[in-house]
């Protein structure tokens, strides 16, 4: 039913003459843990352009978070290692830049989002301070300039009261209150770039549906670039432009967002797809599975990784990792198959 891929397998070049505001080449990140090194982010490479959202996903464990979080090097050295590759911000190298660089680049022209909002909120630190920090010092905005601002944005975010919320400490917030003024902190310094990862996963639908309708306006207005990991295709299907999914630590699909949902290719993304419930009978924030489980990134097996959950199995798969290769007007697969991509409905 099969044949081989006619083509060998490439990386996709870059349309010439343009730059993208990230480029991501050959990312490497393990971890190493008492029962091995875990390679969490095994070559991921992409771009992100001015005013573009690209939106990643995949189950759990495939490596977004330390895909994103390495970005901006926000994972601890002592329990994440970057092992590879290149990642340039608007030409600045940040893998190799100096603490100077990294602290004015984070929290200025790249804002990040986290699923855990106490890690990025200060508990000591009335929420007045904690927001208006870095707009006086990325900005360079006064005092007061820079209050009017976090109002504005506890606003946007939907936090009613913010007057009063601005005297209080993190711990006076709710949850869904704190990871709101975790975005709003993040968008505070206008950045150019937004790193979120999974941070509107515990909200409630309304709220979710505001700051996704917030961040849209922002790229809008102001151009701002934007990486969404989630592991909930119906939020990717509103936000992204393009789609890049993950699995064991490897891009396996990237495309524009429709072709995603109305011709993916690799197996892998048909079954997130076909997985998918009804919306009507969806359960939030859980990707419902697909039979099997991913490989260990410990020992990550030589062939293609979803080799051993793939309904289109073929021999060569068990021994021989197939790269992405271009299968489409920016559109590339990690996969050998040369299936005809259903059509769109
Ligand atoms: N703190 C950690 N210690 C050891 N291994 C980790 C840690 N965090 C992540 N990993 C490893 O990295 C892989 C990718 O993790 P992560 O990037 O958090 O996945 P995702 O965000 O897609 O759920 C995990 O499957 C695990 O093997
Ligand atoms: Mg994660």
């Amino acid at each position: 039913m099969t044949a081989p891929a006619p083509t060998p397998a490439i990386d996709p070049p870059l349309p010439a003459g343009r730059r993208p505001l990230l480029e991501v080449v050959d990312l490497h990140v393990r971890f190493d843990t008492a029962a091995g090194s875990a390679q969490a982010v095994r070559g991921v490479s992409f771009t992100v352009d001015e005013g573009e959202t690209i939106g990643i996903v995949g189950e759990s464990g495939c490596g977004k978070s330390a895909t994103i979080l390495s970005l901006p090097r926000l994972l601890p050295p002592s329990i994440a290692t970057i092992s590879g590759g290149s990642v340039r911000f608007d030409g600045t190298d940040l893998l190799h830049a100096n603490e100077r660089t990294l602290h004015s680049v984070r929290g200025g022209e790249i804002g990040v989002i986290f699923q855990d909002p106490l890690s990025s909120l200060n508990p000591v630190l009335r929420m007045r301070r904690q927001l208006t920090e870095g707009p006086r010092q990325h900005l360079g905005l006064t005092k007061s300039k820079a209050a009017e601002r976090a109002l504005e944005l506890l606003t946007a975010v939907g936090i009613p009261d913010p007057q009063r919320r601005l005297r209080q400490y993190p711990s006076e917030y709710s949850g869904g209150m704190r990871q709101r003024a975790m975005i709003a902190m993040a968008l505070a310094s206008e950045p150019r770039l937004l790193l979120a990862d999974e941070p509107t996963t515990a909200l409630d639908v309304t709220v979710q549906a505001q700051i996704l309708a917030l961040v849209r306006r922002l790229r809008v207005e102001r151009g701002l670039s934007v990486v969404w990991v989630t592991h909930d295709l119906g939020i990717i299907a509103g936000l992204a432009d393009r789609v890049l999914v993950m699995y064991a630590g490897t891009i396996v699909e990237q495309a524009d967002v429709r072709t995603i949902y109305h011709q993916p290719h690799h197996p892998y993304t048909q079954a997130l797809l076909d997985s998918i419930p009804r919306v009507d009978v969806r359960r939030r924030s859980a990707l419902p599975s697909i039979p099997g489980a991913p490989p260990s990134l410990i020992d990550p097996p030589l062939g293609c990784p979803f080799t051993a959950r793939c309904a289109h199995r073929m021999e060569r798969c068990d021994h021989e990792r197939p790269a992405l290769r271009v299968i489409g007007e920016g559109h590339t697969s990690a996969c050998f198959l040369d299936i005809t991509p259903k059509k769109s409905s």
